[in-house]
């Protein structure tokens, strides 16, 4: 069976996966992903932690495993074919126990900062761990990046499974979360998410890739070329929280709606560069109707590695590693410095429960919150 040119585009932007996958075998558009399931190591208790290498024979290779259900690995080809690893990290499970900024982890129940770790819903308050100064980070301190997910393995990838008890980290609801992985034709990490309550909660669920397209340990990201699809951002307080504005980016060095070198404003003096310590903000994407649309792409013009951020979400974090000190030494025993990634999380705004102007991250009892985001790779 043919497929239409109006499905062919929907499976290009890796839109309805699974039919794609079936049909795309009948185009001759194979996306027959290669799935490879080995040990990456033990935790304390015992339990075995898996990697899963999925790879599209078309030059993407990813590794993702079920402990914090983290993308290991992302290696690409660059524009001469050399590949290398293009996400911070580390070689073994043991370097993901210890503390480390979320390298490549899901982060829920709410990724980003709830204000004073405090939100009411249905007249009643919760207070939720405060991790962060007086705020709450990424879902507090046993977050989904240290779960312990199942696994099965899925067409073309593998989905992981997570839940959270009533309570867990303040947040009301027993939660169960499904994030799956899978790879695309046009070499495309494709990251479909799923969460369901049996109360009324928030929700916010995102993964934290530290990226750099030179390769990971390879220097500094500031002459990467950023592009985000966004006329305005959410400024924020001293403690990183949304003060409730939705600012235009117009001539601020915000303004990323034409690509440009992520350092070349960094060090502007501007009190929003000042309080992030460089970009740490939140950019209100540029809806235009669809579902799953280009929100910001980045260039590197050493290598000219692109990666392309697809998602229905209607934010973007662009944090541009201001925390990295070099204190954290990764893959090879590489220290990485104060901007040698940046991350793009995509999300809904920072502290909505306390925003009611923002978009809603309420998810009721017994619906589905569903999202989905594609780190894609053209080729260089
Ligand atoms: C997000 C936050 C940053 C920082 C990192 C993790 O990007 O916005 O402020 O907390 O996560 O280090």
């Amino acid at each position: 069976m043919l497929i239409n040119r109006r499905q062919a585009g929907a499976c290009l932007a890796g839109l309805a996966l699974a039919a794609c996958g079936k049909k795309s075998e009948e185009t001759g558009a194979t996306n027959t992903v290669k799935v490879n399931k080995e040990s990456f190591g033990k935790l304390s208790d015992g339990r075995e932690v898996d990697i899963y290498t999925l790879s599209n024979g078309k030059g993407l290779v990813a590794r993702v495993m079920n402990q914090g259900a983290i993308v290991q690995s992302v290696k690409v080809p660059d524009k001469s074919g050399n590949v290398v690893d293009v996400v911070l990290g580390f070689d073994n499970l043991d370097g993901y126990l210890q503390k480390n900024p979320y390298f490549g982890a899901i982060v829920g129940r709410y990724g980003n900062r709830i204000g004073s770790g405090k939100f009411a819903l249905d007249g009643k308050t919760y207070n939720v761990v405060v991790n962060d100064g007086k705020n709450s980070l990424h879902g507090g301190n046993i977050g989904f990046d240290k779960k312990y997910w199942g696994a099965r393995e899925v067409p073309n990838g593998v989905e992981f499974t997570t839940t959270s008890a009533d309570g867990d980290q303040g947040y009301p609801g027993n939660l169960t979360a499904k994030v799956t992985y899978t790879v695309t034709p046009d070499n495309g990490l494709r990251i479909d998410y799923t969460a369901t309550s049996d109360k009324d909660t928030v929700v916010n669920l995102t993964n934290h890739s530290y990226w750099n397209l030179s390769g990971q340990g390879n220097g500094l990201i500031l002459d990467h070329e950023m592009m985000i699809d966004a006329d305005r951002f959410t400024p924020v307080d001293a403690g990183l929280i949304p003060t409730g504005e939705l600012k235009p980016v117009e001539g601020t060095p915000f303004d990323f709606r034409q690509p440009t070198a992520i350092g070349a404003r960094i060090n502007e003096d501007n009190e929003q560069l000042k309080l992030g310590g460089g970009y740490d903000h939140n950019w209100v994407l540029n809806r235009k109707g669809g579902s799953v649309e280009l929100a910001a792409r980045a260039h590197d013009p050493k290598t000219g590695r692109v990666l392309e951020v697809l998602t229905d979400q209607p934010g973007v974090q662009f944090y541009t590693g201001n925390f990295l000190d070099g204190s954290v030494k990764g893959k090879g025993g590489i220290a990485y410095p104060k901007r040698s990634a940046f991350c793009l999380e995509t999300q809904h705004f920072p502290d909505s429960p306390n925003h009611p102007d923002f978009p809603s991250t309420e998810l009721k009892a017994g619906q589905e919150y569903k999202t989905t985001t594609i780190f894609r790779f053209p080729a260089a």
